[in-house]
């Protein structure tokens, strides 16, 4: 057997990258084992250690104090997302929601590209490291395949709308949460209300999961239309292979090209 070569700084920095790692969350690094002990918080900042067994009680105010409940979250965002009457009322609505604590390790936030006015809307899961840093979402390698996607239809981004279901890139680019998710539901969901496109395309298993209720995995669901209401109208959905997904299935990509072909009959009736 041969061993492995030792790789070299420049091959560890590029595998960290690849795996997602480019971020620091500060500028500068924190020496935590330094720390002295009078910043610790003092102990009336500590929640208590037992409460009385009662259920249904507020939670102790140094606690909501910290960040709302996920579950209060939630609430706020459903509560908040149907008040935004146009797309920019929905933009300036997330950028002041601090629900999502995706926000804080996010660069900026990822909104949306494309035409607000076209006919059709492509909805992917969450931005990576190119889209943070650019705050347009699907400009990395998965969104260079997309818009060959949508070349292969004879669509560009200035007859097409993109957006994600989260606005913010997960640090890593991990998976986000069912929370963040949920979080996050409310706006994709007005999002595509107040673009109203004829054709709704969800891209991948989290956002076909998520945006359309579907229960079963991609390979079951992709190229089935199904119906989307948004409330006032019903709107024409289908799911289809996330991008990044055919990057490393290629495979695929036969499939994607009988969904894509659907979609543009459906497009031109
Ligand atoms: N993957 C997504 O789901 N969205 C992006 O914007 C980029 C990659
Ligand atoms: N899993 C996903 O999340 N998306 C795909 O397109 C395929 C598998």
């Amino acid at each position: 057997m041969t061993p492995e070569p030792t790789p070299s700084a420049h091959d560890l920095l590029a595998f960290y990258l690849e795996a997602g790692v480019d971020c620091a969350l500060s500028d500068e690094p924190a020496d935590r084992l330094a720390e002295p002990a009078e910043d610790l918080p003092a102990p009336r900042d500590v929640a208590p250690r037992s409460l009385p067994p009662q259920t249904n009680m507020p939670a102790p105010a140094v606690m909501r104090d910290v960040a709302p409940a996920p579950d209060a979250a939630i609430e706020s965002a459903r509560a908040l997302a149907p008040k935004a009457q146009t797309l920019e009322d929905l933009r300036a609505l997330l950028q002041s929601f601090d629900g999502c604590a995706l926000k804080t390790t996010a660069t900026r936030m990822v909104f949306a590209d494309g035409n607000p006015q076209a006919k059709i809307m492509f909805v992917g899961e969450a931005p990576g490291r190119d889209e943070d840093l650019e705050g347009l979402p699907f400009v990395g390698r998965s969104g260079k395949l997309l818009d060959r996607m949508l070349a292969a239809i004879g669509l560009d981004r200035t007859s097409a709308y993109i957006a994600n279901i989260i606005p913010w890139r997960p640090p890593g680019n991990r998976d986000p949460s069912p929370h963040e998710t949920q979080m996050c539901l409310p706006f994709i969901r007005r999002q595509i209300e107040l673009v109203d496109p004829e054709v709704l395309v969800c891209l991948g298993k989290p956002s076909s999961q998520a945006v359309l209720e579907l229960k079963d995995g991609i390979m079951k669901t992709r190229g089935r239309w199904v119906d989307y209401h948004t409330g006032t109208r019903t709107i024409r959905a289908i799911p289809t292979f996330h991008p990044a997904y055919l990057l490393r299935q290629p495979i695929y990509k036969r499939l994607t090209w009988q969904d894509l072909r659907a979609i543009k009959k459906v497009l031109a009736s």
